[in-house]
């Protein structure tokens, strides 16, 4: 039997400026992506019994072909035309799930890569990352990791320079948001005209975490936030303990914080936990 053991990296939004709708209903965007150091733990066993096996630790979630790690093991196969065979993947979710990390495109994304290394990388990094955005609009970004550039559906993809080190203080509320639903609820007096996510790139190339922080911006923030005031709670609790900047991540329902400094940011974490059901502090990810 073979094993193969993986990490899938969550990454959060420095900037997500939703631009308009197209006519298909999908909205071009334009954001700035930072992988993060909280990531699912991934375990692929190959034996010798047909088909594809999912298991995961959370009950909630499903482990058939409603899984995207399942639909991506399907495609991929499916993409290389052999048979899936004897494939027993086990996902220990640690990135909270509905909570704008990317949890479940980066767990499609790893498995993609490592499935295509098991089988003698028989699509190119472009061709996986093709088949990846047809699975999900962060999917292609969670292959690539570090800190990148998005225009249009959110995979036309520049890596840039990532965030300098710092500490991320990440919050998910209770409650979830549906992606669907929130770019359903957005109005045009919600999108961004003013290109921030070209102003983040430049602040990143001068590397000011102060500079940064002040340029963060997320178009789905003050809508979620409209229905959900905890939103606004959590960004000024963080505030009160020492972040530098704070943001909803996605479309969210978590909410980040900035810390220059480790101390602050661990004491954040045990006042952030009386409002929240996880906390996890995290850094963020250089290209691997
Ligand atoms: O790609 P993903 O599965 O994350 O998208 C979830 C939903 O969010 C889509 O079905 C679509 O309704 C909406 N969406 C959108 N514009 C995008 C990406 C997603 O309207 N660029």
């Amino acid at each position: 039997m073979k094993l193969i053991k993986i990490k899938a990296y969550a990454k959060i939004n420095l900037t997500l400026e939703v631009e308009g709708k197209r006519p298909d209903g999908y909205h071009t965007l334009n954001t700035v992506m930072q992988a993060v150091s909280l990531y699912d733990h991934i375990k692929i066993a190959v034996r010798e019994e047909s088909g594809i096996g999912l298991r995961c630790n959370l009950p909630y979630v499903p482990c058939d072909g409603r899984n995207i790690v399942y639909k991506a093991a399907v495609q991929f196969y499916s993409a290389i035309g052999k048979m899936a065979y004897g494939l027993e993947i086990e996902i220990d979710k640690r990135i909270p799930v509905g909570a704008g990390l990317a949890g479940g495109s980066a767990d499609c994304g790893a498995v993609l890569i490592a499935l295509n290394q098991l089988e003698g990388s028989p699509l190119t990094m472009q061709q996986l990352m093709e088949l990846g955005a047809t699975l999900g609009s962060d999917v292609p970004f969670t292959m690539l990791g570090g800190c990148a550039v998005a225009y249009g559906l959110g995979y036309d993809l520049t890596p840039i320079k990532p965030m300098p080190s710092c500490h991320i203080v990440l919050c998910k509320p209770r409650f979830s948001v549906s992606t669907k639903a929130a770019f359903e609820a957005l109005t045009p007096a919600n999108y961004s005209t003013e290109n921030r996510s070209a102003h983040m790139v430049q602040l990143l190339e001068q590397g000011d975490l102060s500079a940064i922080a002040g340029g963060l911006y997320n178009s789905f923030e003050q809508p979620v936030a409209g229905t959900r005031p905890l939103i606004h709670t959590i960004k000024a609790k963080l505030t009160d303990c020492g972040a530098v900047g704070t943001l909803m991540s996605g479309s969210g329902s978590t909410v980040y914080g900035i810390f220059t400094s480790s101390k602050r940011a661990y004491a954040a974490q045990r006042v952030l936990r009386k409002l929240c059901q996880e906390v996890y502090v995290a850094r963020p990810m250089k290209k691997e």
